[in-house]
């Protein structure tokens, strides 16, 4: 494997399904049933650029859980970027004090450049509108995990992507991702101008898969097994672009849509954050507490998956059984009030 997390690009086939394997193996630890200190001793640098609550958290949070320790900078403001300094010469700087890296940056390709100059390795968590390789792992990883669930093989589901097509950076990785798995059939739903980019279309349809694109969700989506809802990324859009644009109410997932157009065992999922704001639009909070919403359990699922990836490009992966000890602090059944009991 690269010693970087760049782009999915960079995962075959065998290396992703390692990567779950070793996540699936993380779960006791990250459910808080036990504890292991394999990466005791490390340090990781937390570069975050951009706003960040749940990447920068379940990075730092699975470094910890894996024993290892912590530094953050968040912001430009805080760091030396702020006097001018390079991407490089931050590189160079943050190798000499940490042995792992995880930076998120408003640049399609900073990370890549940031990683150019260090033997450390880079995690990507997000650039620009680039990718969001960790962001994938966990979806694929959710999407499995639930597929087993329900007793559906991954091999020909129908995954509904809608939203910001355009500049959502976890869309475009997860679809690449996806890409590398048995056909499927990937049916892609965008507001005016938030399509899908052509480049990503043309990939995912070369390698077999079954791509089409609508412009409405009022539409019979009955055979769905996923329904991936993403966040309309305005921070990203020209001046030209914000002016006037509103999402309509229409693209909003929420219970009606989910009851009257999708199948009964149809998942939700969203990378979050949601946009809670009535006039944004996004994923209804009317299906909180509904099984098929599966948006926390992905969030939750963010934590094993990323302890695999460090332990995987540090290469504790083959440590972890023989560091086991149990948890001795108290932790609840549920973490969360409305959490489906499944
Ligand atoms: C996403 C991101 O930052 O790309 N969030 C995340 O990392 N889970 C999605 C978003 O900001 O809308």
């Amino acid at each position: 494997m690269s010693p970087h997390l760049l782009s999915v690009d960079s995962l075959s086939r065998d290396q992703i399904d390692h990567l779950l394997r070793v996540a699936a193996r993380m779960e006791p630890i990250a459910q808080r049933r036990q504890v292991t200190r394999v990466l005791e001793g490390a340090v990781l640098g937390n570069l975050f650029f951009e706003a960040s609550t749940r990447t920068r958290v379940s990075f730092n949070a699975a470094f910890c859980r894996l024993g290892g320790s912590v530094c953050d900078t968040t912001g430009f403001t805080f760091s030396s970027m702020a006097k001018g300094e390079s991407l490089y010469d931050t590189s160079r700087v943050m190798a000499g004090y940490c042995d792992a890296i995880v930076m998120r940056h408003p640049e399609q390709g900073s990370v890549a450049e940031f990683a150019a100059a260090t033997n450390v390795p880079v995690i990507n968590g997000g650039d620009g509108p680039g990718e969001h390789p960790s962001q994938a792992l966990l979806d694929l990883y959710t999407i499995d995990k639930e597929f087993t669930r329900l007793g559906k093989p991954l091999a020909g589901a129908h995954v509904l992507m809608t939203g910001d097509l355009k500049y959502g950076r976890t869309v475009h990785s997860l679809i690449k991702l996806l890409s590398l798995y048995a056909p499927m059939r990937i049916t892609l739903v965008a507001p005016p101008g938030l399509a899908m980019p052509d480049h990503l279309i043309e990939l995912v349809a070369s390698r077999g898969h079954r791509v089409e694109q609508r412009d409405s969700l009022a539409s019979d989506y009955a055979d769905v097994d996923v329904v991936y809802t993403t966040r309309i990324q305005k921070e990203r859009f020209t001046a030209e672009m914000s002016e006037g644009f509103s999402l309509s109410r229409d693209f909003t997932v929420d219970r009606a849509f989910l009851d009257r157009r999708c199948g009964r065992d149809t998942l939700v999922m969203h990378p979050l954050p949601r946009d809670s704001r009535p006039e944004a639009n996004d994923l209804d909070v009317d299906l909180n507490g509904d099984p098929r919403l599966a948006i926390f359990r992905q969030t939750d699922n963010g934590i094993p998956v990323r302890m695999a990836i460090f332990a995987t490009l540090l290469k504790v992966d083959e440590l972890i059984e023989k560091d086991l000890r149990p948890v001795r602090w108290f932790v609840p059944t549920r973490v969360g009030v409305d959490d489906a009991v499944l």
